[in-house]
């Protein structure tokens, strides 16, 4: 079976690909927009793919089976920027697609990711969908800066967050390309964590207070800006912590256990793992 794994540079993409190199029953491509660089990271084949290009899509879907599909954070608008790709996968003889979408998108029309499932259960592919929580790594990346110089500025009040590691999520998508596993999944953690329960982790594993600061939506905004210069996807973040303070995040499942026979990894074992991260 050969597999293209999009996002292969990615926080989940990079897992799945460590996951599918040695499979003896899958050959791993790796769709990078640069794959000469993605190559050198990644240690397997790649190929030239960008979604917003079409001139990357037939020879990043020759001869490809199944697809992992990762949608970039960035490409909101689905039909634009997403469908040009998937139609042309298809029509290249692609017939599995394992989705990594979001937790909820079966009830929130609002994001892309409701819109891509929708095409896809249209499209007569096999599909998986994974319904992923909040990813643990969110805190190694997008907040490890704040967290080095000693809080955790997001507005999410007291609200709970069933934070998934993105290698479970990652483990899931290579079980289910490996074994054709179809159907829709909700990925979370083993269980569910406020931002003050997550900087009491942190500053018990770096041993230094890592301080919860919790700001308000506008606070929030504005200093996403200044430290990034985007808006919308100041507003996106602002949304996803709305979510959690409204009580909307702590949802806990046993499919990450019942996919894998192991349960998911635990938000203490994640940061000890990553401790160097933040010092
Ligand atoms: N972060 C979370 O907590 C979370 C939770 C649930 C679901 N999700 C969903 O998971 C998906 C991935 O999110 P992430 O934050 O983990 O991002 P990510 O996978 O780390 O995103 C970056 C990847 O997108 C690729 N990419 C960017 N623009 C591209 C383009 N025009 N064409 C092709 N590839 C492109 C990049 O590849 P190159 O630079 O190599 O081209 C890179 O591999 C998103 O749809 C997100 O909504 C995220």
């Amino acid at each position: 079976m050969n597999v293209l794994v999009t996002g292969a540079t990615g926080t989940v993409g990079a897992h799945v690909v460590d996951g599918l190199r040695y499979a003896p029953d899958a050959a791993v491509t790796a769709a990078s927009r640069d794959p000469v660089t993605a190559r050198e990271r990644l240690d397997c084949a790649t190929v030239g793919f960008d979604f917003t290009d079409p001139t990357t899509y037939r020879d990043a879907f020759a001869e490809i089976d199944a697809l992992l599909l990762v949608r970039p954070p960035a490409l909101s608008r689905v039909r634009r920027d997403i469908i040009p790709a998937l139609s042309a996968a298809v029509g290249a003889g692609v017939e599995f697609v394992v989705f990594l979408s979001v937790i909820g998108a079966d009830r929130n029309p609002l994001v892309p990711h409701a819109r891509i499932e929708s095409w896809i259960a249209d499209s007569g592919l096999e599909t998986t969908f994974l319904r992923a929580s909040f990813f643990m790594q969110n805190l190694s990346t997008t907040h490890r800066e704040e967290i080095r110089d000693g809080r955790l500025a997001v507005p999410a009040g007291d609200g709970k967050t069933s934070f998934v590691d993105a290698r479970d999520v990652a483990d899931v998508a290579v079980r289910a390309l490996r074994e054709g596993i179809t159907g829709a999944y909700d990925l979370t953690g083993p269980d569910a964590l406020s931002y003050a329960e997550v900087c009491a982790v942190l500053s018990a594993t770096l041993e230094r207070e890592v301080e919860y600061t919790d700001p308000s939506l506008p606070r929030f905004l504005v200093s996403r800006y200044r430290l990034e210069g985007d808006l919308a996807k100041a507003g996106v973040m602002a949304a996803i912590y709305t979510t959690a303070r409204l009580g909307l995040a702590a949802r806990v499942t046993d499919d990450v256990r019942s996919l894998l026979g192991r349960p998911p990894t635990d938000f203490r074992a994640f940061v000890r793992d990553n401790r160097t991260v933040w010092t």
